[in-house]
Parts: C-alpha cells; structure tokens; sequence
C-alpha cells in the first residue's frame, strides 16, 4: 500500500469533511451545504462507502479526502499529504526526508565529479598512475582522449578517496550511498582500487556513477557502480551525453556494449556510439534514445546474437520477479519484447553481428570501412532473428524443425500488423515444413489467451476498493503505450476523481515520457507511480491500443457526465424549493453514482437506483403538479449507454 492509500484507509472521509462543515446523515451518505459555492439547500454529498464527495449543485465537482482538503485549504497535493499522514497518524517514510532535502541527489551527483575529477588527475599527473596511462597508450587512446572522456585510475589505496573526499566535506555515509565506498567485514573503504575508472554520465552529462576495468588479471574485469539514488544500470546508456547531437544528425543510434567500444567510435568520428555496458538491452535505455532518433541498430558481439539461452533465462527471472511483486524489475528486452516494442513505439530496430571473435573497438581501429558497411548491412531485428534460427536449423531432422517453431512462433505471434506477420508466418511455414494454417492454429492458442484480456486489470498485491480501477487503468495504458501520448493530452484531469491519479495524469502530460514522469512525479506519488505501472496491460498493438483508451476515456467522462446532469437535474428541484424532494433526489443520484462505478457487477445496481430516481424525480414533480417525463426519459438512455 502506498502512503498515499494507507492515509486514506486509516481516514474517514465524513471526519475530516466534517471538521470543515455541518453534515447531516442522509442515508447511507451525509449531506451538506456546499463549502465551495453558496446555496440554500444542501446539494453537497460525502459517500463513506466510496470515500467521496460530490457537489450535484453549482459545482458539479468532487473527488476524494485529498480533493477536498486541497481545495479548502488551498494546497499542494504534498503538503495535503503531510497535514492528512499527521491526522491519520502515519508517518511518512524515508522518501519524503530524502526528497525534502533534495540535496541528497545533488551531494552524491557532487561526490561522484569530485571523484572523476581526483581519478583523473592521478592517470594524468601521478607516478602511482604510470601504468593505467601506458595501458591507454597500448590501447591507442591518447592524451586527448584521455581528457575527453576524463577516463581516470584510482589508486591501490583501500581509503585514498574517501580521505581525498572527507577533506572535501563529504561524509562517509555519503559516499556509501553513491557506491564509492564500500561496507566491509572491517568497515568501510574505497570500492574501486588500482582500476583505470571510466566515468559514467547521464543524459545531462553529470557523472552518476562509474566503470571500474581491471589492468591486471585480477577479476572482475569490470567493477561497477552500484544501483544508487542517482544510479541505475538499466536507464543509462554510456556516452549518450556526446552521442545526441551525433544521433540526431544521422537519425539513428548504434549501441554497442563496451566503454572501450563506445570509445573507439567516438575516436573515429562515429559519433552517434553508444555503450550499453554489457547488459541486455532494456526499454528504457530505448526509450532513452527514441528522445533523439527513431532508428536503433544493435552491434551485438557474435556470442551474445547466438545467446538464445541467456535471453530466455533473463525473461523468466524477470517474469517471475514481476509475478512476485516486485516493481522495480527494469523490463529487459527479449527478442519477443523487442519485435512487440518495436511496433508499439515504432522505433526501428536492427541488428548488426560482429565477425566472430571481433569487436567493435577492433574493428573500428583496424577498418573504418568496415565498420561502415557492418552498420548499413544491419537486418530488422525480425529478419536477424529469423536467418539465425534458420542458419542453425538442420531441416532434414524434425526436432530441430520443432525447436525453430518453439523458438520463432512466439516472436511471430507478437507481430501486430497482419500483413508483416503474414509475411514472417509464410517464412517460418517454409522453415518449419508445417502448412501454414497449422501455425495459426499453434500461434493462436496463447495468442488469445495473452492478447485479449478483458478483464479489468489488477495490480500485483491487494486491490483496495478506495482506488479507483478505471482511473488506474487509462493511466497505465498511457504509460504503457507511447503512442497513445496526443490521445493522451486530452484527457481533462478533472474526469479522475482519485487526487493521485490526476496528480499522476498533469505530471504525465509536463513529461516528455515515461522516464522525465518518474522525475516529474513528486517523491510521495513514485509508490502510486510504480502500482500504476505494475498493472496488468494486456498487450495491445497501437490501434487496440488507443481502442481501450477511448473506451476508458468514455466512461469517464460518461461519469462526469451524470454528475452534471443529477447537478442541474437538482438546480430544477432547487426552483421549487421543495426540499424534502430535492433530497431524496440528490440522495438517489448519489446512490445512482455510487453504483455505477464498478461497472461489472453493478447493472443491476444501476438499473436499480435509475428506476429509483426516475420515480423520486416524477414523485417530486407529480408534488408540484408536473408531468415526470423529458428528464426521466433522459436519466434512463443516460445510464443505458453506460451499460
Ligand atoms: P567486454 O569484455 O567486451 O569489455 O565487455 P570491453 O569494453 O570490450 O573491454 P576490453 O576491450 O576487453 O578492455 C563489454 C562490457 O560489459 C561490461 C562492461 O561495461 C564492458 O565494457 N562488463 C564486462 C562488466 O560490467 N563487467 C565485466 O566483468 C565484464
Ligand atoms: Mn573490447
């Protein structure tokens, strides 16, 4: 549960409103006179049962516990969130200090350049740093490049920097948490010893943590920084700082996966290299690049293209993680994954495989042109995968045939456009020596069972009846799906009744994507952010896609709808001054909005409180000598189209 939903499970809403204004039990619900606009009869409503409000008067507005103390008391969401934790006696936890004192980040960004700056001044200047310098001499990268990449070496010291550091104010708390120290079994000390460092940037280009190569046999081969607040593997790609302008002008990225790779390329004047360091690809490093250019080719080493193994292994774990969970599992791209996001976001993707026991530091030192033609020659990613299954597939032997259909039906199933897949279905049918129809019929069993969920998601853990399910699912489907993001944009945040979810939506919509969103969301909403994006979303092509949003679009609004209408629908009332009618009106509209929330198991519940309004409005009206009809008629095609 995020904090934000424990302070209003442990609140009432009736309490806190109550506080505010008189309410008097009205049924199930309590009514009042309406805090936000002036008015003789009270057409104010608080639901405990849904945890609402809603003004059926001149404001037709409502919305949660947070709605309305932001609005009556004038408010930011976070600093409603700490007034409402201190009456709900929760107390808010780490994040909050740390975001608070948004100088932690800033201390660990500061710590890190101060740390490249110290390492690099030793392989410059310093005896200690005679060997790193000469391995770079070996390795042909220059002074100049040295600089560049302010590439450094770190002493065989177990404190050199933490001292260097402490002099300079940091604590070592500090620098644990930037992973430049490290807690051992005899305290702390520096992490990275004796190593030629590699200074690692973000977009932006400050330094956030580091690559650590060993210039002995010592293992590992690489040391890294990490996961830390201003660090994480996953959501960094190495050289994308100089890389953007270089991508932009050729329209498209090459993502490699070493430093010493990603080097060499700039070296050369390739200056649209990126390094993924050595781990799977992942949507957001994509999406990272999708910022720049629309076009990403992988120079995958000769091994890794082959890994079928290793890829599958990591989709398992990472499914598993997720089924446990577990949110914060980065989503690592396998070649399904890539064949589905490569639609949905439509980025090209390509793959380029290095001659075997070559890479691309070599091949770009020894022949630029090489290089050149390896980029150019680079296959869609479905084609790569299709020639390499096929390349390895003996066709007389019928197990080998069965292992390429195990292998490809999935990657072809996650084919949205139904001309490409027809296209990848005809090849894998020539493949395979299987017809055709027989294919469809395999791919569409766990095809359909994946593709057509209908039923409203449900986040990992317990779903709590407070939250709203429609809400989360419109926001899970724009984050889900980028290419929703102008569809998107149109969405009126007041259609959210729940604060956090309209919170979520206006920060959406000053982010550029996902990754600027979780920078953009305040620090108290990143555990609603991460609920959100936990959710189970089917997985769409682009037009199913923008289908359910509408969907989720309409009926929001559809909702809104109602409440306008019950509001003026009470204002006629209100003319009449016929209170006790004008209440048993408001009190079935409310009802009528209540049920026809949850839209699955409430038709019934609507019809019901339909009728009942529809009688109490002709009973009220019949009282003033009126016939019932337009508006009845209107209430009941209203809430058919919900249906
Ligand atoms: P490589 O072993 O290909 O490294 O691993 P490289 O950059 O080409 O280095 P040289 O040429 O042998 O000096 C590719 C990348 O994988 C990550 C690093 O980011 C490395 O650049 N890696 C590799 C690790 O993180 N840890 C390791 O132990 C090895
Ligand atoms: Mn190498």
């Amino acid at each position: 549960m995020s904090t934000v939903e424990e302070v209003k499970a442990r609140l009432d809403i009736a309490d806190v409103v109550g506080q505010y204004v008189q309410l008097q039990k009205a049924g199930r619900n309590f009514r009042a006179l309406c805090p936000f606009h002036s008015e003789k009869t009270p057409s104010f409503f608080v639901s405990p049962e849904r945890q609402t409000w809603h003004c059926f008067g001149a404001c037709g507005t409502g919305g949660d516990v947070f709605a309305f103390v932001m609005r009556k008391e004038g408010l930011e969401f976070g600093q409603t969130l700490r007034l409402l934790a201190e009456k709900a006696g929760v107390r808010l936890p780490e994040w909050r200090e740390e975001a608070e004192e948004s100088g932690e980040r800033q201390r660990l960004l500061a710590a890190n350049e101060a740390a490249a700056q110290y390492f690099h001044n030793l392989i410059v200047n310093s005896e200690a740093g005679k060997g790193a310098r000469e391995y770079l001499e070996r390795r042909g990268i220059d002074s100049r490049w040295t600089q560049e990449f302010l590439l450094g070496y770190s002493l065989a010291s177990w404190d050199a920097l933490q001292r260097y550091l402490g002099e300079r104010g940091f604590s070592e708390d500090e620098l644990l948490a930037a992973g430049l120290l490290v807690e051992g079994e005899s305290g702390r000390h520096d992490r990275f010893r004796g190593r030629l460092m590699f200074p690692i940037r973000d977009a932006k280009g400050r330094v956030t943590g580091f690559g650590a190569r060993a210039l002995d046999a010592t293992p590992p081969k690489y040391l890294n920084t990490p996961q830390t607040a201003v660090f994480d593997k996953g959501s960094t790609l190495y050289a994308l700082e100089r890389a953007r302008d270089g991508i932009r002008r050729e329209g498209g990225a090459v993502i490699v996966e070493g430093y010493m790779d990603a080097i060499a390329a700039h070296q050369h004047g390739f200056t649209n290299v990126v390094a993924s360091m050595g781990t799977a690809l992942t949507e957001r490093q994509v999406r990272l690049i999708k910022r720049f250019a629309g076009r990403i080719v992988l120079a995958l080493d000769a091994d890794a293209a082959g890994s079928e193994a290793a890829l599958r292994g990591q989709e398992v774990v990472e499914e598993a993680l997720r089924e446990a969970g577990e949110t914060s599992v980065t989503p690592v791209l396998t070649w399904r994954g890539l064949v589905r996001y490569q639609e949905s976001v439509s980025v090209d993707l390509r793959v380029a495989v290095l001659p075997p026991g070559r890479d691309p530091d070599d091949v770009i030192r020894s022949d630029e042109a090489a290089w050149r033609e390896l980029v150019a020659g680079a296959k869609p990613v479905l084609d790569y995968k299709f020639e390499a299954v096929a390349a390895r597939t003996d066709s007389s032997d019928p197990r080998a045939r069965s292992q390429a259909v195990k292998e490809l039906a999935p990657v072809v199933g996650a084919i949205v456009d139904p001309v490409v897949r027809a296209h990848y279905l005809q090849r894998l049918s020539r493949l395979a020596l299987v017809k055709e129809e027989e294919l469809t019929a395999m791919l569409a069993r766990p095809q359909r069972r994946q593709a057509r969920v209908s039923t409203p998601p449900q986040a990992v853990g317990q779903s709590d009846s407070r939250r709203d399910q429609r809400e989360e699912f419109l926001l899970a489907l724009l984050l889900r799906y980028p290419t929703s993001r102008d569809q998107g944009m149109e969405v009126r945040p007041e259609l959210l009744w729940q604060m956090e979810n309209r919170q979520v939506l206006e920060a959406w919509k000053q982010a550029g994507d996902a990754e600027a969103l979780r920078e953009g969301v305040p620090a108290e909403l990143q555990t609603h952010l991460d609920g959100i994006t936990s959710l189970r979303v089917p997985d769409f092509g682009e037009r199913e896609a923008q289908e359910a949003l509408e969907s989720c679009v309409r009926r929001l609004e559809e909702r809104q709808l109602r409440l306008e209408k019950q509001a003026s629908a009470a204002a006629v009332a209100s003319e009449e001054e016929a209170v006790g009618d004008k209440i048993s009106l408001l009190q079935a509209a409310s009802e009528l909005l209540e049920g026809s929330e949850t839209p699955d198991l409430q038709d019934e519940r609507v019809a019901k409180a339909a009728g009942r309004l529809i009688e109490d409005m002709a009973a009220g009206l019949r009282l003033h000598g009126r016939e019932p009809e337009p508006k009845g008629e209107d209430q009941a095609e209203n809430i058919e189209v919900n249906q």
